[in-house]
C-alpha cells in the first residue's frame, strides 16, 4: 500500500465516522423538535380566552360578535325578511305573531317530493319521534310513557283536538323554544330538518 492510498483510507474512515455521528443529529421521530431557530411561526403569541388582551381597546381576547352574525348550524327563523320570536313564551305569544309561525315551512315545502322522499322523512320522523319524544308523549303519542310515572308532569295527549289544531310551524317552535308549560326546548337533541320531519309523523300518529 502506498502513502497516498493510506491517507485517502484514512480520510474516508473519518468521512464514515462523520456520518456515524450526523446520524446522532438526524431526526428519527419528526414529532419531536429539536433546536429550532426562528419560532415566531410555530409560537404563535394566543391569548386565553379570558385573559386581558393589549391588542384591543377594550382589553377583551373573546370578541363580540358584530351585529348580525349567525353562528354555525344556527340560521336565524324569517318570515317575510323579520326574524321570527323565539323568546316570548308561547302561552303568552301575541296572536300575530303566532300567526307569523303558521307561516313556517319546511325547506322542502316548495318543490314537489316523490313518495319515495316522503316516506324516508316519515322514517325518519318515527326514529326521532320514538327517540326523544316517546319518553313523554308515549310512543303512540297518547301520553302515559315511563316519565309521567316519575313525578314529572304527564304531557297532554298529542292525538286531542289541541295538538291536532295547532299548525306544523306552532309545533316547530314548540320544539324548537319548548311548550306553553313544562315542555323544555328540544333544538339541542333534535336537528331542524328532524323537526319537520318528527312533525309529519306526528301527524301520520294523529290521522287514524
Ligand atoms: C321531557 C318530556 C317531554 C319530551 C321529551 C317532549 N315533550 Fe312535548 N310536551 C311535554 C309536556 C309536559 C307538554 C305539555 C306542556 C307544554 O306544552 O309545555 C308537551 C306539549 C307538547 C305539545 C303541545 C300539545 C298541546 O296540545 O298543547 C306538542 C305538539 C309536543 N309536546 C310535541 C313534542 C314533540 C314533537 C317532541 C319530541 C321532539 C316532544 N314533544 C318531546 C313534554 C315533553
Amino acid at each position: 500500500m502506498t502513502r497516498g492510498s493510506a491517507r485517502w483510507e484514512a480520510l474516508l474512515w473519518v468521512g464514515v465516522a462523520l456520518l456515524a455521528l450526523l446520524h446522532l443529529f438526524v431526526r428519527e421521530d419528526f414529532q419531536i423538535r429539536r433546536g429550532a431557530v426562528f419560532t415566531d411561526m410555530v409560537d404563535g403569541a394566543a391569548y386565553d380566552a379570558f385573559a386581558p388582551n393589549p391588542n384591543f381597546p377594550d382589553s377583551k381576547t373573546l370578541r363580540t360578535p358584530p351585529e348580525g352574525s349567525i353562528a354555525r348550524g344556527y340560521a336565524p327563523l324569517l318570515i317575510d325578511g323579520a326574524l321570527l320570536d323565539v323568546t316570548t313564551p308561547l302561552k303568552v305569544l301575541p296572536e300575530s305573531e303566532k300567526l307569523r309561525w303558521d307561516r313556517l315551512l319546511p325547506p322542502w315545502s316548495g318543490a314537489e317530493s316523490s313518495p319515495e322522499e316522503v316516506a324516508a322523512r316519515q322514517a325518519r320522523g318515527g326514529v326521532v319521534f320514538d327517540a326523544v319524544c316517546a319518553n313523554c308523549h308515549g310512543s303512540s303519542g297518547a301520553g302515559g310513557a315511563i316519565v309521567t310515572k316519575r313525578r314529572v308532569p304527564p304531557p297532554p295527549s298529542l292525538l286531542e283536538p289541541h295538538a291536532r289544531d295547532l299548525s306544523d310551524g306552532v309545533i316547530f317552535r314548540i320544539i324548537t323554544v319548548g311548550g306553553f308549560e313544562n315542555m323544555p326546548s328540544h333544538a339541542s337533541q333534535v336537528e331542524r330538518e328532524d323537526r319537520w320531519k318528527v312533525i309529519q309523523y306526528l301527524r301520520s300518529l294523529q290521522t287514524p
